[in-house]
């Protein structure tokens, strides 16, 4: 079996494009300008002993291990902090060198437990290596003296340990927490002998600043700290490589394993998203995934009142294939569809999306993109032409000005969060417009220019006054507008955006932000000479979503501002597969690669393809589906890893439309809530079991790989593919391999894309094409996918949520590092240490004004319902805005969210719900009832 080993070439690569000439050890080599020796050494094979160095950190010259000699040079200079010069000849082994080192070592070692065999680390430590290359045999000091060999073991991360009797300060933890995490939990405290790490003044890990991002992990070279299932179950015997399926981040994994138990997910060097870094979620939170809560055989009930009886796959999938056939007969083809999962792989997505319109014939497929990011669809394809976020994510590093809008990247996009962190180390400066002080706003060695705290629902206005600024101040790129952009448009735009509603003066009354706050972020980002915008779900969740992704195309555009490396308009997505989610066609207007259905020719394509006649006719959105549910029209649904009955805003709204149906089925891992009003369960994958590829929030197709069977006994494509069949429609793909191979002969921007060819580049980034093979990192260099840039007007058109004497206030919703979305998988981990209920954060004066103080229940009421929840007193969000996270059913925050959403793609309106908030004794009435519903649902599992 195969184990991934990850190379360690010492330092970082130069990214000097010239090259010099040097001599190792009698061998020519050449290496880029500015590498350094050790590096050089070790790109040509020889391996320089080596501690404190490691190529993810920069060079620190403190353990005196690498020592080399260079001719014509005085002393042995430490190979890890010196870079090569044209000519150099250097010696890396030589006598003098393997005493220097071998003294070395002797100390490192006559200070350190000699409990190899039994370490935890056997076989993977560094020091131990290096003892052994070093040719270290015995210790000349003995134990006797002074020694740290009965320091303590710091246990209270849920993860990894710290067992300071193993560490030889050297520093690499430290430097890992600056440096790549960007967190400076750790100092070394002391000095000389009692110099020890530490995660803060008397701190353990637990109560620390430490987000558990694993990099110290990562970087220790020994013993000291590892993870605790290493400690538990041994060291890995084989690995795989794979994806995260958490966030739209994308983190490459190596999947390690002893037997078919995961042991332990070591972020990938190669990872092209993560290059090795990672977050506590996909470091460590992989244990839901053989969680004993997992449902492992098919479920079905002829009502919802009924218990769930198990029966076998073929049961399953003929019950609902002839509940589907029934509903249909007696109520139109229409009256059942599906929703697609971005949770899920594209092969997985595209067939369910295939399976409603070849198999229900009909087009009523949606995705819980639609409740997230679908105005950033459509937004971006209406300015520049395409669905997607314009750059890499390593284009941050090229940005001078950064302007974060309505997202919370440290909490929910923590890998990229550090990357931009590291950009903002080097003098980048940066705008955060958002209601709540995000974590950015002021962080260790992080400080924004300008926090434009603007209240929930004024997004557009904002935009429109920047752009007002930078249009008044003569701040536009007209060259690039004239050269790229539709002028007809711009001049449009242009006259809008200078009107008087739109000067910062004005729309400081509406947003709450100081006039001279918005004009100093509008300058900043005006001026800048690479302004990069990143945006989240605080930009898509409101009723003006899509105006706003357009106001921020529009903005990017006439600063000239996309097209090249460090500028650009990126959606943060949320959601692993988001963007695949969508690209596969799980839109009801939309095909595969986002053509649409209306469209004769494309039908025309898939028609042939398919063998069979596509309804021509749109069919319905998530929140339509609810409606016609209601009333009757709509009686069937085909459930793809989404809980819309936690997720999907409105809850007593979605939970009446569930409870209309006469077939829900639900394909989900664990029995979630949207299961309570289902008929049919069918148990579906974990990422470690996929087969198949995800889409990252940079448009990087990434591979899943399995590393272990099914353990509900079945592909969840095929689970689809079978229903398709007891439905009458021939499905019959062998793997998922094939399910790629359709997908790029009948998506343009995906011809090139095989399973294949990702296994032999890593991943790329689509458009990947005859035009493109090697995929298209940067989007709209020479001219917009479109042709000319379209800039559209973006009038202010206020929120039908208002505040008012009853509801006085605004909450706005986010999520926290440790949880993720509505928390089916994280709450079923450790990470519940962190996090384990939604707190509901209120400013000091409103507060006070209610009476209520830190800890207190409160009640929290909206035109639509009242849930109770605990309160939280900061200053993090400003008088008159409340805000929570969403991650625990029993919360229902979405029983007070309302039906509002986007004019264009009908995104909920999640961000802004006008509510009033008092001192509760109890917990609320949906609450109750969720708690004995939760109780029913448990014991008929018990019983059945
Ligand atoms: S904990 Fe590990 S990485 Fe940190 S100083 Fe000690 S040995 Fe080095
Ligand atoms: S786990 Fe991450 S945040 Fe915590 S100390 Fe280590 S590097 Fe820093
Ligand atoms: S940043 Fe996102 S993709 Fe990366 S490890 Fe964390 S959750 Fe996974
Ligand atoms: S590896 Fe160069 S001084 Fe430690």
């Amino acid at each position: 079996m195969n184990r991934v080993r990850q190379q360690d070439l010492g330092t970082p690569a130069s990214s000097s494009a010239d090259t010099v000439k040097v001599e190792i050890d009698g061998l020519p080599a050449t290496v880029r300008a500015g590498t350094s020796i050790l590096r050089a050494a070790r790109e040509s094979g020889v391996d320089i002993p080596k501690l404190c160095a490691t190529d993810s950190l920069k060079p620190f010259g403190s353990c005196r291990m690498c020592l080399v000699e260079v001719d014509g040079r005085n002393g042995y200079p430490a190979s890890c902090t010196t870079p090569v010069e044209a000519g150099m000849k250097i010696r890396t082994q030589t006598e003098a060198l393997s005493k220097l080192r071998r003294n070395v070592m002797e100390l490192y070692i006559s200070d350190h437990p000699l409990d190899c065999l039994t370490c935890s680390a056997n076989g993977d430590c560094e020091l131990q290596d290096m003892a052994g290359a070093v040719g270290l045999r015995e210790v000349r000091y003995g134990f006797e003296g002074e020694n740290h060999l009965d320091a303590p073991t710091d246990a209270t991360n849920p993860y990894f340990q710290f067992d300071a009797s193993k560490c030889i300060v050297c520093s690499r933890c430290v430097r890992a927490c600056d440096e790549v995490q960007g967190t400076f939990a750790l100092t070394i405290q002391g000095r000389g002998f009692a110099s020890k790490v530490s995660a803060g003044i008397s701190e353990d890990f637990l109560d620390s600043e430490c987000v558990s991002c694993g990099a110290c992990v990562q970087a220790c070279p020994t013993a000291t700290l590892m993870e605790k299932s290493i400690v538990e179950n041994g060291q890995p015997e084989h690995s795989v490589k794979t994806t995260c399926a958490y966030c739209g981040v994308g983190c490459s994994f190596v999947a390690e394993m002893r037997g078919d138990q995961v042991v332990r997910m070591t972020p990938d060097n190669d990872g092209q998203a993560n290059h090795g870094h990672s977050c506590v979620k996909g470091r460590f939170a992989w244990g839901y995934s053989t969680h004993r809560d997992r449902v492992l055989s098919p479920l079905i009930r002829d009502r919802i009142d009924e218990p769930w009886r198990k029966v076998g796959w073929d049961e399953a999938i003929q019950y609902t294939a002839k509940r589907f056939r029934e509903i249909q007969a007696e109520h139109g083809r229409k009256s059942i569809g599906g929703i697609t999962s971005s949770r899920c792989t594209n092969e997985e997505v595209f067939v369910v999306q295939k399976l409603v319109r070849a198999a229900m014939r009909n087009n009523n497929v949606d995705t819980c993109a639609r409740v997230c990011h679908s105005p950033t669809g459509y937004g971006l394809k209406q300015t520049l032409g395409t669905s997607a976020g314009t750059q890499p994510f390593d284009s941050v590093m090229d940005a001078d000005v950064i302007m974060v809008i309505g997202a919370n990247p440290t909490e929910a996009h923590p890998v990229f969060a550090s990357q931009m962190k590291r950009r903002l180390r080097e003098g980048a400066k940066l705008i955060v417009v958002d209601p709540r002080q995000i974590g950015l706003v002021k962080s260790a060695h992080i400080k924004a220019e300008h926090h434009l705290p603007l209240l929930p629902g004024t997004n557009v206005p904002i935009i429109n006054s920047l752009a007002h600024v930078i249009v008044a101040e003569g701040l536009i790129d007209e060259d690039y507008v004239q050269a790229r952009c539709d002028t007809d448009s711009f001049v449009a735009w242009k006259a809008m955006i200078l009107k008087p509603e739109n000067s910062p003066e004005e729309v400081a009354k509406i947003s709450g932000v100081p006039a001279d706050d918005i004009r100093a972020a509008a300058r900043l980002y005006g001026s800048a000479r690479r302004g990069a915008i990143y945006y989240g779900l605080g930009v898509t969740e409101h009723s003006q979503g899509s105006t706003m992704v357009m106001g921020m195309a529009n903005l990017a555009m006439a600063t000239g501002n996309i097209g090249f490396s460090g500028c650009g308009v990126n959606p943060l997505r949320g959601q692993n597969n988001v963007q695949g989610s969508c690209d596969m066609g799980s839109f009801p207007h939309e095909l595969p690669g986002y053509r649409p259905v209306q469209d004769d020719a494309v039908r025309g394509t898939f028609e042939k393809h398919w063998g069979v006649t596509i309804d021509p006719e749109p069919g319905f959105r998530i929140p339509n589906m609810f409606d016609a549910a209601c009333a009757g029209r709509y009686k069937g649904m085909y459930i793809q890893g989404e809980d819309v009955a936690q997720s999907d805003p409105d809850t007593l709204h979605v939970e009446a439309a569930l409870r209309s149906m006469d077939c829900v089925v639900v394909q989900d891992l664990f029995l979630n809530e949207t299961a309570k009003f289902a008929h049919v369960f069918l148990p579906g994958t974990s990422f470690l079991e996929k087969d198949g590829t995800f889409i990252n929030a940079e448009r990087r197709i990434n591979r899943v790989r399995p590393v272990m069977k099914p353990s509900q006994g079945k592909d969840e494509w095929l689970i689809t593919q079978e229903l398709a069949q007891a439905l009458g429609y021939p499905m019959n793909y062998e793997n998922a391999a094939q399910i790629m191979d359709e997908i790029a002969e009948l998506t343009p921007t995906f011809s090139n894309v095989s399973f294949r060819f990702l296994d032999e580049v890593g991943s790329v980034q689509w458009p990947c094409n005859a035009n493109a093979p090697m995929g298209t990192p940067i989007m709209h260099i020479d001219n917009f996918v479109r042709g000319k840039g379209l800039f559209i007007e973006t009038d202010y058109v206020p929120t039908e949520e208002r505040t008012n004497r009853k509801f006085p206030l605004l909450l706005t919703t986010g999520r926290i590092l440790s949880q993720y979305n509505v928390g089916a998988q994280t709450r079923r981990t450790d990470n519940m240490v962190w996090y384990n209920a939604d707190l509901l954060e209120v400013h000091p004066s409103d507060a006070e004004m209610r009476g209520i103080r830190e800890g207190d229940l409160v009640s929290l009421s909206s035109r639509k319902g009242d849930i109770s929840l605990v309160a939280t007193i900061t200053d993090r969000v400003k008088p008159g805005v409340v805000y929570t996270t969403f991650h625990n059913p029993e919360t229902g925050a979405n029983v007070v969210t309302t039906e509002h959403s986007d004019w264009a793609t009908s995104c909920p309106e999640y961000k802004v719900t006008a509510v009033q908030i008092a001192p509760a004794t109890h917990r609320s009435e949906w609450q109750h009832g969720f708690d004995e519903n939760a109780k029913r649902q448990g014991k008929i599992l018990e019983t059945s």
